[in-house]
Formats: C-alpha cells, sequence, structure tokens
C-alpha cells in the first residue's frame, strides 16, 4: 500500500499486522510497520530506508506500482535490520543506487549484510544532496537507539525522517497520526522499550530536530505526525525528571503469602494517598511494564524465596528495570521466605544501574501474622513520605 505524504515524498514501505514480538522479547499487541520513504526530484530519486527483509515483497511491489525505473540513493538512517535488513534485494534491483549513510552506519551494515565499500557514500553532519527541487540535509542523532542513528530532513517540504526516533509499533493504514490515545500509548511503550536508556542524550536529540522547525515528522515505524509538537512535547515529557506520585508494584507469589503482603501494601498506599500500579509478573506484557516504568516514582518487587532465592520472573523484571533505567526515585524490595535465601543480595545485585534510593528491604517469614501488617504498614508510610519529600505528592 502506497501512501502519500506530499507531492513527490511517498511511504511504500510494509505494514506488519502479524508481528506479536520483536527482538524476541518485545510484546507488539498493535503489529508494527516499516516505514520506507520514496523521494522523487527532478533529476534523482532516493528511499530512505528499506523494511524488515521477511517483508521486502511488498516494498518491491509499492516501487513496481509506482513505476520506479531507478533508485539512485538508499539513504540509511539506522543499520537495525528492520530498517536496513532489504538494501541487498534494492542494491540487486537497483544495481546503479548507492547507500548514503554515515560512516558509523557503513561499518555496521559491512557486518550485518556484507555490503561492500564501493557500495557506499558517506555523509556527515550538515551534509546535502540535491535530487532536484528536493534537498536532503543529514543531522547525527545518536543513540536513538544506536550510535549511529540520524535523521534526514528534506528541505522543502520540511519533513524530518527520523526512523526509530519519535516511532511506534503500530500496524496502520493511516499515513498521519490520527487516533492520538492509541498512538500516544503505543508511541510511550516503544520510547520505554527502544529509548528510555538514553533519556540524558535524547534531549540533545529533540533540540536538534526542533531546530529544523518541522512541518511533518515521519518516523520509521507507525504514522508520520502532521502535528509534531504532540510527539516532541510528549518525548519531553518522558525524559524529564518529573514522575507521577505512583509506585508500581511487580509481584509474584507461589503459594499466597507474597500476595496477601502484597494486598496489604496496596490497601496502605492507598491508605497514605499514593497511587498504584500492580503487575503480576507470572501473566502481565512486559511491555506495559515498561509503559508503568516510566514516570511512576517507585519501584517494588515483591518475591516468594524458591532455591533460596528470588522467583526467576523477579529476577528477570529487576533485570528489566535495570537495563531500561527508568527515573524512579525510590526502590523497594519485599517477599516472604520460608527458611532464609539470599533473595535481597540478588536482586540488588540486578538493580545497580539505577539511580533511585534502596529502601531496607521487607521479608516476612511465612504468611504474614499480626504483627507483620504493622511492618507493612511502615513500608507504605515510608514510600508515601519519600514522595512527599520529592514534592510528587501534594
Ligand atoms: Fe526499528 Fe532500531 O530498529
Amino acid at each position: 500500500m502506497i501512501r502519500k505524504i506530499v507531492e513527490g515524498v511517498y511511504n511504500v514501505g510494509a505494514i506488519d499486522w502479524e508481528r506479536t514480538l520483536f527482538d524476541e522479547i518485545v510484546p507488539l499487541p498493535q503489529g508494527t510497520s516499516y516505514n520506507a520513504y520514496l523521494i522523487i526530484g527532478k533529476e534523482k530519486t532516493a528511499l530512505i530506508d528499506t523494511v524488515e527483509p521477511e517483508k521486502y515483497e511488498q516494498l518491491e511491489r509499492n516501487l513496481e506500482e509506482m513505476k520506479v525505473d531507478k533508485i539512485d540513493y538508499i539513504i540509511s538512517n539506522h543499520a537495525e535490520q528492520d530498517h536496513s535488513g532489504s538494501i541487498p534485494m534494492v542494491l540487486g534491483k537497483y544495481p546503479e543506487a548507492k547507500v548514503v549513510t554515515n560512516a558509523k552506519c557503513k561499518e555496521f551494515e559491512k557486518d550485518l549484510l556484507h555490503l561492500k565499500d564501493e557500495d557506499f557514500i558517506i555523509i556527515k553532519e550538515g551534509d546535502t544532496i540535491d535530487l532536484g527541487g528536493k534537498t536532503l540535509e543529514f543531522i547525527m542523532t545518536p543513540w536513538v537507539h544506536w550510535p549511529e542513528t540520524m535523521t534526514t530532513f528534506l528541505v522543502e517540504d520540511k519533513i524530518a525522517f527520523t526512523c526509530d526516533f519519535f516511532g511506534s509499533h503500530a500496524a496502520t493504514t493511516h499515513t498521519f497520526a490520527e487516533q492520538y490515545d492509541r498512538i500516544y500509548h503505543e508511541a510511550k511503550r516503544y520510547y520505554a522499550e527502544i529509548m528510555m536508556p538514553f533519556r540524558q542524550i535524547i534531549g540533545r536529540n529533540i533540540e536538534k530536530i526542533e531546530k529544523l522547525n518541522p512541518e511533518i515528522i515521519a518516523p520509521s515505524h507507525g504514522p508520520a505526525y502532521r502535528e509534531p509538537g504532540f510527539i516532541i512535547n510528549a518525548y519531553r515529557d518522558w525524559i524529564s525528571e518529573k514522575t507521577k506520585n505512583e509506585a508500581l508494584i511487580l509481584y509474584v507469589s507461589m503459594h499466597g503469602s507474597t500476595k496477601k503482603m502484597v494486598d496489604a501494601l496496596v490497601d496502605y498506599l492507598g491508605k497514605y494517598r499514593v497511587e498504584m500500579k500492580v503487575r503480576d509478573l507470572i501473566t502481565a506484557d512486559l511491555g506495559e511494564i515498561a509503559i508503568d516504568m516510566v514516570d511512576v516514582t517507585t519501584i517494588i518487587i515483591a518475591t516468594p524465596t524458591i532455591l533460596a532465592g528470588p522467583h526467576p520472573n523477579a529476577v528477570y523484571a529487576a533485570y528489566l528495570a535495570n537495563a531500561l533505567k527508568p527515573k524512579a526515585k525510590v526502590i523497594g524490595i519485599m517477599g516472604s521466605y520460608g527458611w532464609g535465601g539470599r533473595t535481597v543480595d540478588i536482586l540488588k545485585a540486578n538493580l545497580g544501574a539505577l539511580k533511585g534510593e534502596i529502601l531496607e528491604p521487607l521479608l516476612i517469614k511465612g504468611l504474614p501474622k499480626e504483627e507483620d501488617y504493622a511492618k507493612i504498614e511502615d513500608f507504605a508510610k515510608k514510600i508515601a513520605e519519600k514522595h512527599r519529600e520529592l514534592g510528587v505528592m501534594k
């Protein structure tokens, strides 16, 4: 399906309705798309990014429908294979085409795709290519989310092609974002899973994009934005230090003791006016957990003791939080045990990259007793105090 962005600019990429998992880890409840943009100038034609190799047929069909008999430049904004993977096929079909990218991206693509030196034209920050009335300018936007990522700006039409940056995993036939609630959620999911670890650097890249004053932002996943402020402001909010008066409770329970602790904690946090999100680590969608992590003040991991340590799903949650580096300011560890174990040590070892303060852990032997509920209430009170001190609770 071909989708016109403006005169001479078309999304000829692929829609992937069936894909349910990305990178074999990220759930895709709404599928995804791999947008490739065809830019037709008076003299030259460029293709910005390609598609996941298994969807190449869609790209080829679209190019044939557009009667494209020559591509001069394949602009590669990012070496990850969902955008670069079909470059060898496009080069096979259009052998005169050159791959235009930065030096770092070239090295990745030589490794990942076995492209050769002679396949490339290397550009750097601020370089331009004139297609004849359509000028492409290259802006380096590293770490969104690999070191080589860049943005291509179409000067005359003021369109920023940002690749993964500002993208959303959403299979849709809409050319532009229309269902804003849906796209906000999917873009936040995308940010949480892919971009959040690079929060500090993203701020500089947002400024670079804003300086271009784009009228359209066209990422390589999900719909394009005719109102760039929508997605730029959302990103600004997500990367800011601001957190909400919310605690995210990630728990797993084997025989109900940890669940009873969690239920009590929920009641007490409610009593002390802390809002919550509660996820059972056995059934929860990892993407939803990542979204929750974007702006909560507190993350609590609650686990039973199994084989002398935390439940493996609790370790996984800790590892995930550690890798995504959310801006949470307070971290809690709680759970139950039968006869000891290294639950706290193992979880702490997996939380070392987080900046948040780790509270004194709360471990209870067996099913919580009357006196244990007082400890759980103290734990909740401590979290509420932290939220007050941090100014997130009014
Ligand atoms: Fe959409 Fe980093 O690939």
